[in-house]
């Protein structure tokens, strides 16, 4: 396979290397993958994350392991086990099933050719919706986002930070309010790290702060991504984005979900069918691993620790996708499940 290069996920010299997104912001660490446990642990841990990279790196390790030698049988199994390995985000299934065609219809060879191109791929899609969605920013827009959607979280410049950048980019004097994002913080720390990088100026909020800023007329608009689009439009992103969603439609603040169309899922008719991944106690009992080790809750405290919500298509203003933009008429008129 050539070398892939992304801020990220890359792959050098046959070798497959993951940026631990534990150790941000204050540390850039690369952990080398060479097997399939070790993908499915760092997905489980979010060590690598974002919907569309985990599929991209769980497409990587597969063409690595065909280079390896890996039959069709072991690269089968390979494929349903990380497929597994994150239930709420569709593109990994969708990235499996592509590499599975491949194997099925070229063989072995063909994995190398279908990795790549789904890396390079997902760095066009970014760029598209980045354009499409920086045309909707009006100049010193301020633009309130949640989780990390950015060069971390893709082979690009990202979904929601994509647009970002861009509207940035060209010079439209935005600012930006972060989210800090319970439990595990991907706004706190690695949305800001991202914001930091692109020099985009913004401000660190906790998550409960949102509603009081749409009060005070501070947020102009709001911009997320998603792990999984329902064909009716309905869509599951990290938890606390529906909460945002029915504030901004409270405050009437334009509300925007920006995502590939490999992040569209057809063949799921509306939110209530996306499958929502249950996270461990400890992560909101307190903190653990490499951001120190702190617990907070008594031990045995009961906790409910859904990694994602559903936001009802009703509350999204516009559908940010890499083809164009939709509006709630044509989505509900079924552009999604065209797609
Ligand atoms: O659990 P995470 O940190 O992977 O959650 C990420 C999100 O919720 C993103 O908004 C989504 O995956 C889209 S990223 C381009």
């Amino acid at each position: 396979m050539k070398d892939l290069i992304s801020t990220s996920l890359k792959y050098q010299q046959g070798q497959l290397w993951v940026l631990d997104q534990h150790q941000l912001p204050d540390q850039e660490n690369w952990l080398e993958c060479t097997s399939v446990e070790a993908m499915v642990d760092m997905i489980r841990k979010l060590q690598i994350r974002g919907a569309p990279l985990i599929g991209i790196g769980a497409s990587l390790l597969l063409a690595h392991l065909a280079e390896q030698g890996c039959d069709t049988p072991a690269l089968e199994q390979a494929a349903a086990t990380l497929r597994d390995a994150r239930p709420t985000a569709v593109n990994l299934m969708n990235c499996m099933d592509r590499m599975l065609a491949a194997l099925a219809q070229h063989g072995v060879s063909a994995l190398t050719g279908c990795a790549e191109g789904i890396f390079e791929e997902d760095i066009q899609l970014c760029l598209n919706m980045a354009r499409n969605g920086a045309a909707l920013i009006a100049p010193g827009a301020r633009i309130l986002t949640h989780c990390n959607t950015g060069s971390l979280a893709t082979a690009g410049v990202g979904t929601a930070i994509g647009v970002i950048g861009e509207a940035h980019r060209q010079g439209k004097g935005i600012h930006v309010y972060v989210d800090e994002t319970r439990p595990l913080l991907q706004g706190g720390r690695l949305t800001c790290w991202e914001m930091r990088q692109l020099q985009v100026p913004y401000t660190l909020i906790c998550d409960s702060m949102a509603a009081m800023l749409m009060a005070q007329g501070k947020i102009d608009c709001i911009l997320v991504g998603s792990d999984r689009i329902a064909a009716n439009g309905d869509f599951a992103n990290k938890v606390g984005t529906y909460s945002l969603a029915v504030n901004a439609q409270y405050h009437r603040v334009p509300f925007y979900v920006v995502a590939p169309y490999t992040t569209v899922d057809p063949q799921c008719p509306d939110g209530s069918q996306i499958p929502i991944e249950q996270r461990p106690a400890a992560e909101v009992q307190g903190v653990s691993g490499s951001f120190g080790k702190v617990r907070w809750s008594p031990q045995d405290a009961q906790v409910y620790n859904p990694a994602f919500d559903v936001t009802p298509a009703k509350l999204v203003t516009g559908w940010i996708l890499d083809t164009e933009v939709l509006s709630p008429q044509q989505v509900e008129a079924g552009a999604l499940s065209r797609l």
